[in-house]
């Protein structure tokens, strides 16, 4: 195996897959109602990458030192056949962690399947325990109940579980304290998400971000918390444990304390473009390559002369406020 880095020495360790550019919420800070409606020109089916492209790109990107999959959306539990590709991402030999980010909405159902198909964890997007508050955020009647019973399921079979809230002021600051209460009574990690830039359609301004610094004082008003190593390098979240017990909390500080230094993440797009930042502009087109006569050396080939020219540290930039004004792709395309 080789070791690839870029301009600032980082290696490609971590590989974010979406596989579909759809949701079933509208949550208001990711896919607002009045952009993102009936007459959205999603990706049709034959632009997304099929599961056999995915498994072979997935495969040249273990080559090159990937070790970690997380499968993204939209929703990635709307994606036909889901298991399918859990199954054969799984078995590629080099990748040793496999997860999935979503909403829940589908969990209950689905989740035995994907832990069959060898899934080993679940992020669970839940911003509010309170349901008027959280039917306001996803826009889409689905229930706090609803996604409180997927994420039970998942726990119960065996699934390893992290909650994440993003934080949005004048949205649901009065839901840090319950959520905090709630998962650290059932024993599962919250993870508070500075509201952050993505996209174009967002509206973010930095008055409606809650920093690490106010979550932080607000939680140890209630809580006594300890710090915890990050479980590896790269990881998003400063970690605490609540003191006397091994339930965890975690801050993900985009904004205000931002961790470009040791970002090894590509992202692919659900239509096959290589993003190398999740505030990228835009991608390189793998779906063009892949149904070309390219080989895989000649695709490796690609993605190593992306990889050794990335300088993306957008959030970094951002701190130093030169980032603005910038394009950039929409959250719920390039799945986070
Ligand atoms: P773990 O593997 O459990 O550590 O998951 P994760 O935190 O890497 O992924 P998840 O999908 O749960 O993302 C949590 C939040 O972190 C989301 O808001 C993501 O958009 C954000 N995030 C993940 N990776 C990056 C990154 O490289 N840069 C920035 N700025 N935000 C990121
Ligand atoms: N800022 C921070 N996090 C966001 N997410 C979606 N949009 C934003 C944003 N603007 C979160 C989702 C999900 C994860 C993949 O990203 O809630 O938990
Ligand atoms: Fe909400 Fe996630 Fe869907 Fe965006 S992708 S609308 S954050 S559930
Ligand atoms: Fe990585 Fe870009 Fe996020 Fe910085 S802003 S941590 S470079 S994805």
């Amino acid at each position: 195996m080789q070791t690839i880095t870029d301009k600032f020495g980082r290696p490609l360790r971590d590989l974010r897959i979406s596989v579909t550019d759809r949701c079933n919420f509208r949550c208001t800070y990711c896919m607002p109602k009045e952009i993102f409606g009936k007459d959205y020109p999603f990706l049709p089916k034959d632009a997304l990458l099929s599961f056999e492209e995915i498994e072979r790109l997935t495969k040249i990107f273990a080559a090159l030192g990937v070790k970690k999959v997380r499968l993204t959306g939209g929703e990635p539990l709307l994606r036909r056949n889901l298991p399918d590709l859990i199954q054969k991402i799984s078995s590629i030999s080099g990748i040793e962690d496999i997860g999935l980010t979503t909403n829940a909405s589908l969990l209950e159902r689905m989740a035995q399947d994907l832990k069959n198909a060898g899934l080993q964890r679940v992020n669970v997007s839940l911003d509010a325990l309170n349901n008027d508050v959280f039917q306001a955020i996803n826009d889409s009647g689905v229930s706090v109940q609803k996604v409180l019973r997927g994420i039970e399921k998942a726990k119960e079979i065996g699934l390893k579980v992290k909650v994440n809230m993003v934080v949005k002021k004048g949205m649901n600051e009065h839901e840090i304290l319950p959520m905090a209460n709630y998962f650290k009574e059932k024993d599962i990690t919250l993870r508070f998400i500075e509201f952050m830039d993505v996209g174009q359609t967002n509206g973010w301004d930095f008055s409606k971000v809650v920093t690490k610094k106010e979550l932080y004082e607000k939680l140890t008003s209630q809580f006594a918390l300890e710090a915890v190593e990050p479980a590896y390098v790269g990881e998003v979240a400063k970690r605490y444990r609540y003191k006397g017990t091994n339930t965890e909390v975690g801050f993900i500080t985009s904004v205000s304390e931002s961790f470009c230094s040791t970002c090894n993440r590509a992202r692919i797009a659900a239509d096959g473009k290589l993003y190398t930042c999740l505030f990228a502009g835009s991608g390189f087109d793998f779906r063009e390559l892949l149904r070309s006569s390219a080989n895989d050396n000649d695709i490796e080939e690609q993605i190593c002369n992306i990889w050794n020219k990335r300088e993306d540290r957008y959030s970094d930039e951002r701190t130093e406020e030169t980032g603005k004004n910038k394009d950039k792709i929409e959250m719920s395309y390039i799945g986070g």
